[in-house]
């Protein structure tokens, strides 16, 4: 595996794999990588020629400095991991490569940005639509892969490569969890040992959701009152939103033709955790 820190080298190497006809599968990630992230990989690896993963704590994104610094880094033992998966290359390219001086530019959302956490986290969604559209155009790749744990970040990542006409296939991976249920995160190791033993009942509370929405006639309001109890009743943490939409727009206006994503999300002393499922009309 080699590790690339500078855009041009990056540029230039996609550059010679695309002349010899060569697919790239591209996972771009923030490090701190685990078994989610691999999941995402392994999907990569199995249906291209290379794969290029990307390490980069995009600083646009963080609507809270005090999050950004807080964010898990460890290069050493990603790379460890990624060797295992055989990867073949690993861009790691510092802030100030990625964004040398203002940008004369900002992306916007006219859809899919003013729920869950696009509401919640001003900012965030511009952050990743300006990261991601310089990492697909240094990387060029043919295949895009992004995990299902982040459905609002794979409806938005949707609406950008049909915007603005990238030549890629987006890959939807679904969401890896820990044995408990919990969905696997960067975030988890912020979590204190009392809140990572409660923080199995998000999980359990979309499944309340899900069988609410299985077993009888249910408006959106009673889904997202009965997530909203349960976790009220088994958590410290603060709950920051429950959500039930239409996937992958995003529209309050559910009908039986719809996907529907219950979507969650808590806040914790230092880690905010978000988690969903999305159910297929049968
Ligand atoms: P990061 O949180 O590092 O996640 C990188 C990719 O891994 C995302 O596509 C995310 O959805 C996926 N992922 C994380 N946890 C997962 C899990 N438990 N199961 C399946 N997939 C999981 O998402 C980002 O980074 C950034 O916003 C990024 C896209 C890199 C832009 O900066």
């Amino acid at each position: 595996m080699k590790t690339i820190k500078t855009i041009e080298e990056m540029q230039l190497t996609q550059d010679e794999l695309h002349k010899q006809q060569k697919s790239i599968g591209f996972v771009p990630t923030m490090g701190y990588l685990h078994d989610g992230h691999l999941a995402l990989i392994k999907e990569a690896r199995k249906e291209n020629d290379i794969v290029v993963v990307s390490i980069f704590v995009n600083p646009l994104q963080f609507n809270q400095a005090s999050d950004l610094d807080q964010y898990p880094r460890d290069l050493e033992r990603d790379e460890k991991l990624l060797i295992e998966e055989a990867v073949d290359y690993v861009f790691y390219p510092s802030s100030d490569a990625m964004y040398p001086k203002p940008l004369s530019i900002d992306l916007s959302l006219n859809r899919r940005g003013d729920v869950l956490c696009g509401a919640t986290r001003p900012g965030h969604f511009e952050g990743v639509l300006m990261v991601l559209t310089k990492l697909f155009n240094i990387v060029n790749p043919n295949r895009v892969y992004f995990g299902l744990k982040d459905a609002q970040q794979v409806a938005v990542v949707d609406g950008l490569i049909n915007d603005f006409n990238f030549n890629i296939e987006l890959v939807p991976v679904p969401t890896v969890r820990e044995v408990d249920g919990v969905a696997m995160s960067s975030r988890n190791v912020n979590l204190s040992t009392d809140e990572r033993r409660e923080a199995h009942h998000i999980y359990k509370s979309l499944l309340e959701g899900q069988q609410l929405i299985q077993a009888s006639n249910w408006t959106r309001q009673d889904v997202i009152d009965e997530i909203d109890n349960f976790l009220k009743h088994t958590l410290s943490g603060q709950v920051d939103y429950v959500d039930c939409l239409t996937y992958p727009d995003l529209t309050r206006e559910i009908t039986e033709k719809h996907d529907i994503i219950i979507a969650v999300a808590v806040k914790y002393q230092n880690a905010r955790l978000i988690d969903n499922i999305i159910l297929t009309p049968s």
